[in-house]
């Protein structure tokens, strides 16, 4: 459908008169005539032949003498004037745009057609359906599984727009596959799906892996974590110490081994600490451990034990390199705790990998992606000016041995812009306030000066990708989680029936 024509303009900035009665939207994709262009509406605005001060007489009469202001040739004299970038050019093969369309050329709707040149990559990753404004067409997104999650996915947007529905998404169409395996740790138990529609009900539900505290459903884990597999630089990140207390640390581990917190939490001695440095670490220790001392010994309230738990570190690190997804459930710790299991489990996971690409058989292994919610915890400016951690490790060289992080975040300006730049791939969603957006839009991979106004006016469910892995900033719709595995489970289903006909048959 025709929907405007070409009137004048320079090379970001190409003006379009919209044909009367043919509505174009914000962020809508338009072709030009001969298929070649492919344009994003960025702005909208009024155009009129009549002048100012006509117009503001027109309607002067309107309002106050309610006079029958009817215009001679209305849609001739008042139209939408839009405002497109070109995106990418067209063909066979899309290439970057370089050159003006044809000057009073027309320009149309995009069609399914026209979209040829996006093709399917080896190991998908299926995000959702493209998007043309509100308009959601027939063509499925994806990004190549094995070199978006390695080179980290960043999630910003407004609470509520839609992020934990993509990720779970996202890990919904990994599940099955070898090429990579997740680390969800999961603040708000919503992946694993207790009591509603969730990843358990995946066809291929046995590549899950569930850890929990409170009563795991059959065939799942109970998270148990051995205080013997905790090393001084587990906390980094987590908490702060003082440079004494750090040093207390250090000398404790050296002097004890992996019996270093039994011996900090029974008082054991070490030397040249004063007594209120070691008395803090103790106290500080069976706080954040979950521990209780009395006299009769040490109590395990927590996650953390002194006799169970010595495998799930490496049980976890080992199905993660099965290419499985492990959800841990860690809506019952705090965000301290939290964080140190994770700190404990990518530490692993970072330091097999780096084994891996010492003894050649990284190439083999799958990619790991660590999925972060409210990644600011552990990547914000504040935590890392008091030095880094694990996951800025990763962020910052985690590519190179197949090891990323997906972050998801309301706040992407506490991330620093260094790491937010190292996320080659970010898929935002609705973004409200204008820091936040800008923080996006000085790091994305492809020029979102001009998306600011559709980034704010996102719908819920709504999205664009950045991404060095995608050709152009790519316009989606995501689909809505409970919607896509109801209708893999018809399927599925259908089949079995099928099956079952044909086997009674
Ligand atoms: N793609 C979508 N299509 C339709 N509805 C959606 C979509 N994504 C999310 N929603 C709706 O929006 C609600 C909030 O989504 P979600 O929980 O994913 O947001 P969020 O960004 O993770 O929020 P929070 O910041 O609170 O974690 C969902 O319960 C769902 O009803
Ligand atoms: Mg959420």
């Amino acid at each position: 459908m025709l929907k405007g024509q070409i009137i004048s303009g320079d090379f970001g900035n190409i003006i379009v008169r919209q044909k009367a009665g043919r509505e174009i939207e914000l962020g809508e994709l338009l072709v030009s005539e001969d298929g070649r262009m492919l344009f994003e509406v960025v702005d909208l605005r009024f155009g009129s032949q009549i002048s100012e001060q006509n117009r503001e007489l027109i309607s002067g009469m309107d309002l106050e003498e309610n006079a029958d202001t009817e215009l001679f040739e209305k849609e001739l004299r008042n139209y939408t004037i839009a405002v497109l970038k070109p995106v990418i050019r067209i063909g066979e093969k899309a290439s970057l745009v370089k050159t003006l369309p044809v000057f009073l050329s027309k320009v149309r709707e995009v069609k399914e057609e026209d979209l040829k040149f996006l093709t399917k990559p080896k190991n998908p990753l299926f995000l959702g359906k493209l998007r043309s404004g509100s308009k959601v067409m027939n063509v499925d997104i994806f990004l190549d599984a094995a070199k978006a999650l390695s080179h980290h996915i960043l999630i910003p947007a407004t609470t509520g727009r839609g992020k934990s529905n993509l990720t779970m998404v996202m890990l919904w169409g990994q599940l099955d596959k070898d090429y990579c395996g997740v680390l969800v740790l999961d603040p708000h138990d919503e992946y694993f799906g207790r009591h509603k529609l969730g990843l358990k009900d995946h066809p291929k539900s046995e590549n899950l892996v569930y850890y929990t505290m409170r009563s795991p459903p059959p065939g799942q884990r109970t998270l148990k974590i051995n205080v013997e597999q905790i090393k001084p630089n587990h906390f980094n990140g987590v908490v702060e110490w003082s440079q004494a207390q750090h040093e207390a640390l250090a000398a404790y581990h050296k002097k004890y081994k992996e019996k270093w917190v039994e011996a900090i939490i029974k008082e054991r001695p070490v030397d040249n600490f004063n007594e209120a440095t070691l008395s803090v670490i103790k106290r500080r220790m069976l706080s954040l451990l979950d521990l209780e001392l009395d006299s009769s010994g040490v109590y395990c309230k927590g996650i953390f034990d002194f006799s169970a738990g010595e495998t799930t570190i490496r049980d976890i690190v080992n199905e993660l390199i099965k290419g499985k997804t492990v959800v841990i459930d860690t809506s019952y710790l705090s965000g301290a705790v939290e964080i140190l299991v994770g700190s404990l489990i990518t530490t692993e996971v970072f330091s097999k990998y780096k084994h891996f690409k010492a003894t050649g058989e990284l190439k083999d292994k799958p990619v790991i992606s660590i999925v972060l919610e409210e990644a600011p915890r552990v990547l914000g400016k504040e935590v890392l000016e008091k030095g880094s951690n694990i996951f800025s490790t990763i962020a910052r060289e985690g590519r190179k041995f197949k090891v990323g992080l997906t972050a998801i975040t309301q706040l992407p300006s506490l991330i620093p812009r260094q790491i937010l730049a190292n996320m080659n791939t970010k898929i935002i969603l609705g973004l409200e306030m204008a820091p936040e957006r800008n923080a996006i839009i000085e790091s994305a991979s492809q020029d979102l000066t001009e998306a600011s106004k559709s980034i704010a006016s996102l719908d819920i469910g709504e999205a664009i990708i950045s991404s060095n892995f995608v050709k152009f900033a790519t316009p989606i719709k995501i689909p809505l989680f409970e919607e896509m595995a109801k209708s893999a489970k018809d399927k599925k289903l259908e089949e079995n029936s099928f099956e079952g006909v044909k086997l009674g048959g």
